[in-house]
């Protein structure tokens, strides 16, 4: 797929703007604080329907104005145009191809997209969380029914907690628990089984392309930690498993008041060459090893849905070496992508004519 225009109204720091992009790389240059970043965010935000920066969305309209608008033309696809209006009494509107969204989770899919950011970086060393989002977000991009389990699972793991609460002052009230477990180990076991099916697949993708741009000098392993001890990976296994565990542990959480196991409390290891990536990587290994990440995911995509997403990379070329620079290029031929830099003229692999230049100074743009 190929995002051709964009129009934004009232967007962060544009007022109001139109481009139209190149189906290859295009390249957002201007000086720090100028407004690339806010510019592939709002491309973003159309694959997501959330930004990757901030969870207020209120913070995306511009600071002297009470709404804003995205539009985005997309061609080579289902998909011919997203649109997205938020408002400062918080009323999104989200349209694809025209038609107006019930939930903004009807999004998900419609355009396929793989960013990758400085903030990635944490995935490897903030906590669990960030991993778990990235792999949320990837998967949900994929399978839509994958993010509503998720949101079911979420709402009521919540609800279970003021459940715990309660029963901790009044044991007798104990026996709703056994309904509330029965209910997280559908939506649970649905999550962990899609998480397992898709660590399976990305970590042999993310190995080879990690070997690839090391020189073959580094191995990457990937495995799914659980918190519920599983030995067979089908769903109906799992929930079985998850159900007993559940029961086994009901008085610790009642105790902790709190849910103690399940696709929330999961994660996954980065190991290199054996060690953790976490704990002895350096920091171009632990670059290098998210951007694997990263290009993996474009691949899965490729093969699930046989649509081609599009990439968003915000000031990376200038943190990875030549070779890196050029390798990550090469990968990612034939892959629409869309690069900020603070100075195109010192990147040779961006010199290409086909190339389109976008100038950015305080939310105004011109195209070189
Ligand atoms: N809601 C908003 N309304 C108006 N301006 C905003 C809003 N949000 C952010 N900005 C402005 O946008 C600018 C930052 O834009 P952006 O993050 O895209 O910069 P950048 O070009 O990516 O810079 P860098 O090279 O430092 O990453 C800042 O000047 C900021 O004040
Ligand atoms: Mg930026």
């Amino acid at each position: 797929m190929i995002v051709d225009s964009i129009r934004l109204e009232n967007f962060r720091n544009y007022k109001d703007i139109e481009l139209n992009f190149c189906d290859g790389i295009n390249i957002f240059q201007g000086l720090n604080g100028q407004g690339k970043t806010n510019l592939l965010e709002s491309i973003y935000i159309c694959s997501v329907g959330k930004s990757f920066r901030t969870s207020k969305d209120i913070e995306m309209i511009n600071h002297e104005k009470e709404y804003f608008t995205v539009n985005v033309g997309i061609k080579n696809d289902a998909t011919d145009k997203i649109f997205i209006r938020y408002d400062r009494q918080k009323q999104k509107a989200i349209a694809v191809n025209g038609i107006f969204l019930r939930k903004s989770g009807q999004l998900m899919g419609a355009l396929l997209c793989v960013l990758f950011c400085p903030e990635d970086l944490l995935i490897l060393s903030d906590g669990p969380s960030r991993r778990r989002r990235f792999l949320d977000i990837a998967i949900s991009q994929l399978n839509p029914l994958y993010y509503y389990n998720l949101q079911q699972y979420t709402k009521l793991t919540a609800q279970k907690n003021v459940q715990l609460k309660q029963i901790k002052k009044n044991p007798k009230q104990k026996d709703v628990l056994f309904v509330w477990n029965e209910q997280i180990a559908e939506y649970g076991s649905k999550i962990i089984a899609e998480r397992i099916k898709f660590i399976d697949v990305l970590k042999d993708l993310a190995n080879e392309s990690h070997a690839y741009i090391s020189e073959y000098k580094e191995q990457l392993v990937l495995e799914y930690e659980n918190t519920i001890e599983l030995n067979e990976y089908d769903e109906r296994h799992i929930k079985e498993t998850y159900i007993k565990t559940l029961e086994k542990i009901m008085q610790r959480e009642i105790e902790r008041e709190v849910s103690l196991i399940g696709p929330h409390r999961d994660d996954i290891s980065f190991r290199l060459n054996d060690l953790e990536l976490k704990k002895y990587g350096s920091q171009g290994q632990k670059r290098t090893a998210v951007l694997s990440l990263k290009i993996a995911e474009i691949e899965i995509m490729k093969k699930n849905t046989g649509r081609i997403p599009i990439l968003l990379l915000d000031d990376v070329m200038s943190e990875l070496d030549k070779k890196r620079q050029e390798a990550l290029l090469s990968y990612v031929k034939g892959v629409q992508t869309f690069i900020t830099c603070v100075d195109s003229e010192s990147f040779d692999q961006l010199k290409d004519t086909q190339n389109y230049i976008f100038n950015i100074s305080d939310g105004a743009v011109s195209k070189l």
